[in-house]
């Protein structure tokens, strides 16, 4: 498989970024960042996502039921599939690298795959969960091979295919990204299981996810794009349940449960390293957005924003959240249905949407905090993510 072309010819302003990026990586300490500052842009044509709500552009409201409004309120002025008033971090990342925002696989109605496709959906676990949604990562897997087959074989026959669905080699030099893992934590705490019982789910979990990673390589990805998982205990939904009974940190969030996330990313850690040994021609870019968002969290104020711990889009107690009454939640009044739990005044400075998921403009200060590789391993640029950095003596 070829490595993903390169541009030669750069702008004045893209020469401006890599400069940046150069100074960045004189500080940082991984042993491939000498290699990384003259890396030229990509070029990705295509993203394929695979993971749960964090990044679900429609994948879930398709087979389900739609989000329901406020849910895409402020940007896209109706539902759009996204537990979110707006945009999220994935809909950044496909902006920045000049994509269309991705289409869910699952959605058969205004679809276009021409640049990619979502299997993302909400509440998806990497192991199969009952009580979660069955479209758990290894279901995802089998949609993409499935995708990948049968729109070559659609596209061969011309006609409108040809704008519908992908060229034949945006699959190789596609970014393929990971955000998933949150709901496999959950579902340990759903069962009841001890944070020693989870964390000793762990290393089965990594085992399923390092197998996904094999499975798109062997079908030809090469570039991977792989978020952490965030800050569990600093979620609504977590405080909401769990404040009574777990210690909080000097922030108000719960440390046993940010401690388990924070355990999650370090075998997950683990595994990209063997992943990167294991897959000779894959370029692996580990992303830290469990920190980006334990900073917006927790200094919300010096960032513009007001009020982290409370849901903007909810209904009632401590924290505008309740679990029976989430964003949307609609009651009968005297024949006529009313929504309840409506959106705040103000989403633009707010960081939390639902209890559960952020408002546009967090993700969009996500996506600023990692475009440039600052909380990446190894610190390359999003739009530089196909350049295998350091192993190149395995190669
Ligand atoms: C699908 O999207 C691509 C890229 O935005 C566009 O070029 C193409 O015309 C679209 N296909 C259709 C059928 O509208
Ligand atoms: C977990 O514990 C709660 C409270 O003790 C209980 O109501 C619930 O049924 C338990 N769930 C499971 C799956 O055992
Ligand atoms: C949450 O909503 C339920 C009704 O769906 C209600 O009984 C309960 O009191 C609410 N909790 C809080 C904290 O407001």
């Amino acid at each position: 498989m070829e490595a993903n072309s390169r541009e030669p010819v750069f702008s004045g302003l893209r020469m401006a970024v890599v400069a940046a990026a150069a100074f960045t990586l004189l500080l940082c300490q991984f042993p491939a960042c000498s290699a990384a500052g003259a890396a030229a842009a990509c070029d990705f044509p295509s993203i394929f996502n695979f993971g749960d709500s964090n990044s679900d552009t429609g994948g879930l409201s398709a087979a389900l039921g739609q989000a329901p409004p406020p849910n895409g309120e402020t940007y896209f002025h109706r539902p759009s599939g996204r537990y979110c008033d707006g945009r999220l971090l994935i809909d950044f990342i496909a902006e920045d690298l000049r994509l269309p925002h991705l289409s869910a696989y699952l959605d058969s109605v205004g679809s276009n795959f021409s640049h990619g496709a979502n299997f993302a959906t909400a509440g998806s676990t990497i192991r199969p969960q009952s009580g979660y949604s069955p479209i758990s990562l290894n279901v995802q897997l089998v949609e993409f091979s499935d995708f990948l087959a049968r729109s070559q074989y659609f596209r061969s026959q011309g006609g409108v295919f040809t704008r519908l669905l992908p060229r034949e080699e945006y699959f190789s030099r596609a970014l393929y990204m990971f955000d998933i893992g949150q709901n496999d934590l959950t579902a340990g705490l759903k069962q009841n299981m001890t944070i020693g019982q989870i964390k000793a789910s762990i290393p089965d979990v990594m085992a399923q996810f390092s197998d996904a990673i094999k499975k798109v390589y062997a079908e030809g990805g090469r570039s991977f794009w792989i978020h952490n998982t965030g800050p569990l205990g600093c979620l609504i939904y977590m405080m909401d349940r769990f404040h009574l009974e777990a210690p909080e940190d000097e922030h108000g969030c719960l440390r046993t449960l940010n401690e388990l996330a924070q355990y999650f990313n370090a075998r997950l850690k683990e595994a990209v390293d063997s992943l990167r040994t294991e897959l000779p021609l894959a370029a692996i870019t580990y992303v830290d957005v469990y920190s980006v968002k334990y900073n917006l969290i927790t200094q919300a104020r010096q960032h513009g924003f007001q009020q982290p711990f409370k849901a903007c889009c909810g209904h009632g107690g401590k924290y505008n959240f309740n679990n029976s009454r989430r964003c949307g939640f609609k009651v009968t009044v005297e024949g006529k249905e009313v929504v309840i739990a409506r959106s705040c005044k103000d989403p633009s400075v707010r960081v939390s949407w639902d209890g559960i998921h952020f408002t546009e403009p967090a993700n969009r200060w996500f996506f600023e905090q990692i475009a440039d590789g600052s909380y990446s391993d190894p610190p390359v640029r999003l739009n530089t993510a196909c350049h295998r950095m350091g192993h190149q003596s395995m190669v």
